[in-house]
């Protein structure tokens, strides 16, 4: 999909609607808040700072946010600039990047998705490694390697359909519809890798003890009313966080 000014407004509301963007973030606390405190953090495709706030309130020092459209850095902005809190935005795209600090924390929610083959995901890896230091921590909310899981059976049951699967050695591209509580749509092009590919890439780039993580559905950011409606995915979870330390080529 291309953020452009019309889908960011979209993508803003339905990104505050869907529940399972607080369940991932949830887990997301879970996993870093105990190692956040003054670190320096990176938060690839940032977005309009949905999670990058969320980092500093947890007690990120530095943090940067980068992201390839223009219209999604303007809206991070504009909310720095409505309540501050030290946050940088960049316009870039993951790609190419190259390096821009040395991070203690590397964050990408829903970024690797975006990587259209295995050449553009290997890109926006290699720009990941360029940023890190030995030790810098990586994780990564997206569906990956889940893809064999998925199926519009129990997607519908939360708001989203998959509309159409093409499969090549390795990942599918998917066309995914995300429905508001207005009935509004929003479509993704996304690409969903195996995880074995996800591990070899990211060993490749010298990172190791890679882990997934099932997303959790109790905890304290999540009103106990979602924990029901979310109760029956459970083993089905179709999105998982990649964790990964850089320990260098
Ligand atoms: C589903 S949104 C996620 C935004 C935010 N991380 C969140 O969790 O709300 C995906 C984001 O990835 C960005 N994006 C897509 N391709 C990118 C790329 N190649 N480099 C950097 N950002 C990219 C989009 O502009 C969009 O803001």
């Amino acid at each position: 999909m291309d953020y452009n000014k019309d889908k960011t407004e979209l993508y803003k509301k339905i990104r505050n609607e869907f529940t399972l963007a607080s369940l991932s973030l949830n887990t997301f606390y879970k996993l870093i808040y105990p190692k956040i405190d003054r670190k320096s953090v990176l938060d690839f495709a940032c977005g309009e700072g949905y999670l990058t706030r969320r980092l500093k309130i947890w007690g990120a020092g530095e943090i940067l946010g980068i992201d390839a459209s223009e219209s999604m850095i303007n809206l991070a902005k504009e909310q720095e600039k409505r309540s501050p809190l030290g946050i940088e935005y960049e316009l870039h795209s993951a790609q190419k990047l190259g390096t821009v600090g040395v991070f203690d924390i590397i964050t990408a929610s829903w970024l690797l998705a975006n990587a259209k083959d295995e050449t553009d995901l290997e890109k926006m890896i290699s720009s990941i490694a360029l940023n890190c230091k030995k030790k810098t921590k990586f994780y990564s909310i997206d569906h990956c390697g889940i893809f064999e899981r998925y199926g519009n059976k129990l997607l519908n049951k939360y708001n989203m359909n998959l509309d159409s699967i093409v499969k090549t050695p390795g990942y599918i591209h998917i066309k995914i519809t995300l429905t508001g509580v207005d009935n509004s749509k929003m479509t993704f092009d996304n690409t969903c890798f195996e995880r074995k590919l996800l591990e070899t890439k990211m060993h490749q780039y010298g990172f190791r003890n890679i882990k997934w993580h099932k997303i959790e559905f109790a905890g304290e950011l999540i009103p106990f009313e979602l924990h029901k409606i979310w109760q029956d995915i459970g083993n089905e979870s179709i999105v998982e966080i990649l964790e990964a330390t850089y320990e260098g080529c």
